[in-house]
């Protein structure tokens, strides 16, 4: 197995288990790129500045370099390192700090009782209820959900052209979809954007609308695969008393991000290992979670964890400002299921994974 098929795999929690324990921090030849393992590891690498986020000479790949969708990839934060980054980061974290939890918790389970399949609760219902927060209309918000699955498929290095080609259509529909929505006199997230802007002396809007595309494209598989990941836990583990703890033990035990990377500018040590410039590492944030070092008896669903640590969210610079809204969607959309008599034990017992090199999403499709 190699870090990249566990991703998919029914149960890569014993192998995640073997890294850790053997291989904390190691080259792998076949990948050809260093694998973090160990919570030590996964946090040095993630909280280094000589590991970026994006290879030196390819800032955006080169197949949407000059399209829309390349334009709205250069300005992300989650893709930029340095004074762009650290500049808008704290503009992003301002206007996401402000987001209602209460309200995104019953947007979320008025959209989920609107809809009838497994699959479009995993993925349009999030994707719907960012666009609404951001301050778009019903219309509008299922337009930019069902745009976004299309902007996603130029993320994996496996993009074809079709890929590229779709998600430089989206990425134009979505900032004419969303431009109007970024006025500083609206309410929304996209208004609190503007105004965390202005207070950071910060007048260019194009930054500020690729980081509100942004928002939906962070959103839409990670917290498909949070949604689809906690169904599953329903069925194997006792009724939650506390749903919102269950959700988070759930981001710990079956993450739906596995895995980022980062790309060394300059060489990076990590005990005798060392990465030279240019080189590649792979930081396996699900086994991290795991790691006994951290966390007692890592492979036990406890929902009482008293201050487990977590890399699903990330570490360090680049971590997630999102994780209260990613929970609180989860929340809104699964507290609706199983308010309305969902039964988990009717998911199937074994499920497959969608092919995807670092976000654990399982298929299901079957109706709610
Ligand atoms: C279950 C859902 C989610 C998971 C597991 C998740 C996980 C992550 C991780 C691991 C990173 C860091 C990647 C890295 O360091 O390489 C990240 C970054 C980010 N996430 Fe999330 N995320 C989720 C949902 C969201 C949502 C709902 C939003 C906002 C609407 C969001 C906004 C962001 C942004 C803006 C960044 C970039 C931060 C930076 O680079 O400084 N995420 N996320």
């Amino acid at each position: 197995m190699s870090p990249i098929d566990a991703v998919r795999q029914a149960d890569p929690y014993p192998y995640y288990a073997s890294l850790v324990a053997e291989r904390p921090f190691s080259f792998d030849e076949e990948l050809g790129l260093w694998v973090a393992a160990g919570a030590r590891a996964v946090d040095a690498v993630l909280s280094d500045p000589t590991l970026r986020v994006r290879p030196a000479d390819a800032p955006v790949p080169p197949g949407i370099v000059g399209t829309p969708a390349g334009d709205v990839f250069g300005n992300l934060v989650r893709m930029t390192d340095g004074d762009l980054h650290d500049r808008l980061k704290d503009v992003v974290v301002t206007a996401l700090g402000r987001v209602d939890r209460a309200q995104v918790v019953k947007l979320a389970a008025d959209r989920a009782a609107r809809t009838e399949r497994l699959d479009e609760l995993m993925f349009n219902v999030p994707a719907q209820v960012v666009a609404t927060v951001c301050g778009l209309d019903d219309g509008h918000s299922a337009e930019a959900a069902r745009l976004i699955g299309d902007f996603v498929r130029c993320l994996p290095a496996s993009a074809t052209p079709d890929d590229l080609t779709a998600a430089a259509t989206a990425a134009a529909a979505l900032r004419d979809l969303m431009g109007p929505a970024l006025d500083r006199r609206s309410g929304s997230l996209l208004g609190d954007l503007v105004r965390a802007a202005e207070g950071a002396d910060w007048h260019e809007t194009g930054p500020l609308l690729a980081n509100g595309i942004g928002f939906l494209s962070q959103t839409y598989d990670a917290t498909a695969g949070l949604i689809g990941n906690t169904l599953l836990a329903l069925a194997r583990h006792p009724a939650p008393a506390d749903l919102t703890a269950f959700v988070d033990e759930v981001v710990r035990h079956d993450a739906p991000v596995h895995n980022t990377r980062r790309f060394a500018v300059a060489p990076f040590r990590f005990g005798d290992a060392e990465v030279e410039a240019g080189q590649s590492v792979l930081a396996v944030v699900a086994a991290a979670n795991r790691d006994p070092e951290v966390n007692p008896d890592p492979h036990e669903f406890r929902a009482d964890r008293a201050d487990p640590v977590v890399f699903t969210f990330g570490a360090g610079p680049h971590g997630c400002p999102g994780q209260t809204l990613a929970v609180a969607i989860t929340v809104g959309v699964v507290g609706e299921l199983l308010g309305n008599g969902f039964d988990a034990a009717s998911l199937p017992d074994q499920v497959d994974y969608r092919p995807l090199p670092n976000i654990r999403i399982p298929v299901l499709s079957v109706a709610s």
